[in-house]
């Protein structure tokens, strides 16, 4: 999160005593990442963050590939995703390359029994159904329709959903996500013609402090291996935090369209950038309005990345036969465009109601066996006239 943020008590000066009311002092935590380079958080704890009692269980959670390299353009329809009760394991990556994994998810149920540890990757976690509430370490927010959460590796977490009824697409990713640097001054302050700015991006407002000891388990991935990890303290028992890196959400309602005479290039939609990646926000909006416009996008050739798009609701009407929680992977090497038709349609129209959530990766994506259950095989001849 570029900017700070400040939640409970702290001292005030870092690193210096804070003591609890007993006298004895709270222990002190700066959680940060690129070494002491990147965003960091200084927390203070009821209970020392170390205190390891067993490491229970060691496995692998890799997806498997079922095609390295390929030129075949996808359609996966992601609501094939069978729901399952428990968080993890309802995570299915359909999508992946050493940079990012994109992963489909139904769950059920609440994490109760466990909190979870991301130590490979941030999570960005976009929420096409459900409602509830992400709670951390660091503090909790409430989630709905067309939220992205944000959460930081490292970030211990639990998913409380109020339904069953959940659907999410989840980016994983090894390098932090920022929001588009573009966008910002050499402040980090989010400029004019950013299409959000901070007012739009919520904090964590609200902080569990557990001062509690026993057995608490947490999931921690690492190097795609989940390692179950017994602590003696509860991992929510911070009192107090300030800095840069903690979990954060921001809604897709709330991203304000840039649009012009003439189509606007994709990246007019970026919400988040990576070194190997970026993530567009394809939002309601009026369409180009030069009187010889077309508003359906070109044919173009992204000979060097390879496009995901997760289709989230309204019309798409560069593609036929499209629904809510497809994605269409459209790889690297060969262009892509509107379907037959689709060009002529547009023409006239003056506004389009369609919601998607696009990745683009600078490497190639391997498909999963996982994607292959809920793949369309023949949607790369869906261009034939
Ligand atoms: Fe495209």
């Amino acid at each position: 999160m570029p900017f700070y943020h400040k939640l409970g008590n702290i001292p005030p000066k870092r690193h210096t005593q804070f003591r609890k009311p007993d006298g004895s002092l709270y222990a002190e935590q700066l959680f940060g990442t690129i070494g002491f380079d990147g965003m960091s958080t200084n927390s203070y704890h009821e209970h020392r963050p170390t205190q390891v009692k067993a490491i229970k269980k060691q496995y692998s959670v890799a997806p498997k590939i079922a095609k390295k390299n390929h030129i075949q353009s996808y359609r996966l329809k992601g609501f094939q995703v069978k729901p399952e009760n428990d968080y993890l394991e309802s995570r299915k990556t359909v999508l992946i390359n050493s940079d990012c994994s994109i992963i489909l998810a139904a769950p059920k149920q609440s994490t109760k029994d466990y909190f979870y540890k991301n130590t490979d990757a941030d999570e960005l976690i976009f929420v096409h159904k459900g409602t509830g509430k992400l709670r951390t370490h660091l503090g909790n927010l409430d989630f709905k329709y067309g939220d992205y959460l944000l959460v930081p590796r490292g970030v211990i977490y639990k998913m409380d959903f109020d339904t069953e009824d959940n659907r999410l697409f989840i980016v994983e990713s090894k390098r932090p996500i920022y929001t588009p640097k573009r966008y910002r001054n050499w402040f980090g302050q989010l400029l004019e013609h950013s299409p959000f700015c901070e007012r739009d991006l919520r904090q964590p407002q609200e902080l569990e402090t557990h001062n509690q000891k026993g057995d608490f388990l947490i999931k921690v991935k690492k190097q795609d291996d989940i390692f179950e990890m017994v602590y003696a303290t509860h991992p929510f028992d911070v009192v107090g935090y300030d800095g840069y890196n903690y979990p954060y959400a921001f809604s897709i309602h709330d991203f304000e369209p840039i649009t012009g005479r003439i189509h606007q290039p994709p990246p007019v939609h970026q919400t988040f950038e990576t070194d190997a990646f970026v993530v567009c926000s394809f939002v309601p909006r009026l369409y180009d309005y030069h009187p010889d416009s077309i508003p359906a996008p070109y044919n173009h050739s992204n000979i060097d990345s390879d496009e995901v798009l997760y289709y989230v609701d309204g019309d798409f009407m560069s593609r036929n036969d499209i629904d809510a929680g497809h994605i269409s992977l459209h790889p690297a090497g060969i262009p892509h465009g509107p379907h037959p038709g689709a060009t002529e349609r547009s023409i006239g129209k003056v506004k389009t109601n369609e919601l998607a959530v696009m990745v683009d990766t600078f490497k190639p994506l391997m498909v999963t066996e996982e994607a292959l259950k809920i793949a369309d095989e023949d949607y790369f001849k869906s261009w034939l006239e």
